[in-house]
């Protein structure tokens, strides 16, 4: 069958993606990108904000006629959205077939292949909920699935995710991800590397770590206990990798050991995605995130001692409950100490579930919200501006990975620059020399050496 599958949501359902069209695949399903041809349609979902789910639900509106119009077609929620709204979409949207959490991936053709074309067999498919049940009954509910890869699924055969862990157990007071995704669990190291040695003959020159926090990786094998750090030395070495990346940092456990393997590993990129999410002690404290204002600029600070090049992004939430004015001044401030090479800033949006929206009311207006998250944009506009400016004249390491507008052709620098050169094609793939001639706050425009 033909299935067309749209995904929503962070690096973790993108690589979810990847591995479910494998799978399907393999199931003798075939991708296609004309959802007027499939006859399966599968939805990616994810629930960080209530826009991204505003989303699945209308486009999910725009179905009823899809699937009305020929028999036997077929709708699948997977992701984020399904372990969080379970029945309640088939209650919203009954033409829904399948509603299948993140930790039930393995899954996903073995149901459809049992449910497919019969009548009235919808099916709910989801791990256990936190707190209801033992700990480690939740973890096994949510299965780990990192199988073979196949690299003719991926945008491309030179880029590659690896999942190093999965969950998230910080819990922190806005964030519905600990609940959608379930307890940390970290791979074996073993596999980690073994799958970097696959796609590395694959043909992926460029490997990214992937986890919630992926910093905070450990590992027991024996009386050792395996670190990130470790993990981005075992990939280092591995023939055929050319560089290596790693999202997304806790700001707690940005450890020596780690700033100093991105220093010292040559394939590993000068670039950390921390986010810091306000610069106000009370809003951290309030969220739940365990760290000062000065703690996290004291971070940037040794991120910058032992790493001079590094590219350091971050996020930040606006309007998160009861953020006063003065609270809001004290994050710009510390975007304009900060010198992020960008930042995503999202308005808070409140989580059902979540300790936010038990303890406190989500009193911020959203006018308000929509002010201060377009000052901050441009407070940061302006910085990255001026950090990118300071490559004019410099030739910088791109590898290109993607068409542009007008002819262009993109790619990113080791420290996460976006690139836009004239159209080349034949560069895809491949690590080019760029001369930087001319710089806007989110590209660097050049010429290929
Ligand atoms: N695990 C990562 C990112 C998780 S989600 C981390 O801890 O940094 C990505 C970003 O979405 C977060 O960094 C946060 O800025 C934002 N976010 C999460 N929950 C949100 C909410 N309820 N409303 C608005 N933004 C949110
Ligand atoms: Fe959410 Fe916090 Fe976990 Fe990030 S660290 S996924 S923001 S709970
Ligand atoms: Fe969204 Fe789930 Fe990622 S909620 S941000 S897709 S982990």
């Amino acid at each position: 069958m033909l299935f067309y599958l749209e995904t929503l949501g962070c690096q973790m359902n993108v690589l979810d993606s990847e591995l479910a069209t494998a799978q399907l695949m393999e199931a003798g399903h075939e991708p296609t990108t004309d959802r007027d041809a499939a006859d399966i349609f599968l939805f990616n979902t994810c629930s960080i904000r209530q826009h991204a789910e505003d989303k699945v639900y209308s486009a999910l509106g725009r179905l009823k006629p899809w699937k009305a119009a020929q028999p036997g077609r077929f709708i699948g929620i997977l992701g984020c959205m399904a372990q969080k709204d379970k029945e309640l979409i088939f209650r919203r949207a009954p033409h829904v077939d399948l509603v299948l959490g993140p930790g039930q991936l393995e899954r996903l053709s073995t149901i459809i292949a049992e449910i497919y074309g019969q009548r009235g067999t919808r099916r709910l498919e989801v791990s256990l909920v936190r707190g209801e049940h033992r700990h480690e009954q939740v973890k096994e509910s949510f299965r780990k699935f990192d199988p073979l890869r196949r690299p003719q699924v991926r945008k491309n055969r030179f880029q590659a995710m690896v999942r190093v862990m999965l969950g998230c157990d910080k819990f922190c007071a806005y964030c519905v991800v600990p609940s959608v995704r379930g307890p940390e669990q970290c791979r074996p190291h073993r596999e980690i590397e073994e799958e970097v040695r696959i796609l590395a003959d694959q043909g992926a020159m460029e490997i990214t770590f992937i986890g919630q926090t992926v910093n905070s990786y450990r590992y027991k094998n024996g009386e050792t206990t395996i670190r990130l750090s470790d993990l981005l030395e075992k990939a280092n070495a591995v023939n055929g990798v050319e560089r290596i990346r790693f999202v997304t940092n806790y700001p707690n456990g940005m450890t020596d050991d780690l700033l100093q393997a991105v220093r010292d590993l040559p394939k590993v990129a000068p670039y950390f995605h921390v986010p810091a999410q306000s610069g106000a002690n009370t809003v951290l404290q309030r969220m739940k995130r365990n760290y000062t204002a000065g703690d996290y600029q004291n971070l940037l600070d040794r991120i910058r001692t032992t790493v001079p090049d590094a590219a350091i992004t971050s996020d930040f939430i606006v309007g998160f409950c009861g953020e006063t004015e003065e609270e809001f001044q004290q994050t710009k401030e510390l975007v304009r100490t900060g010198r992020f090479k960008n930042s995503f800033i999202f308005k808070y949006s409140e989580r059902p579930g979540t300790q936010a929206a038990e303890l406190y009311p989500d009193d911020v207006p959203e006018e308000t919200k929509r002010l201060r998250n377009s000052e901050l944009l441009e407070i940061q506009d302006a910085i990255s501006l001026e950090l990118n400016r300071e490559f004019l004249g410099k030739t910088v390491r791109v590898l290109f990975d993607e068409q542009g507008e007008n002819g262009q052709i993109l790619g990113r620098t080791d420290c996460d620059r976006i690139v836009a050169c004239e159209e080349t094609p034949h560069l895809f793939g491949r690590f080019s020399n760029v001369f930087i001639d001319d710089a806007l706050p989110f590209t660097l425009l050049g010429r290929v050496m």
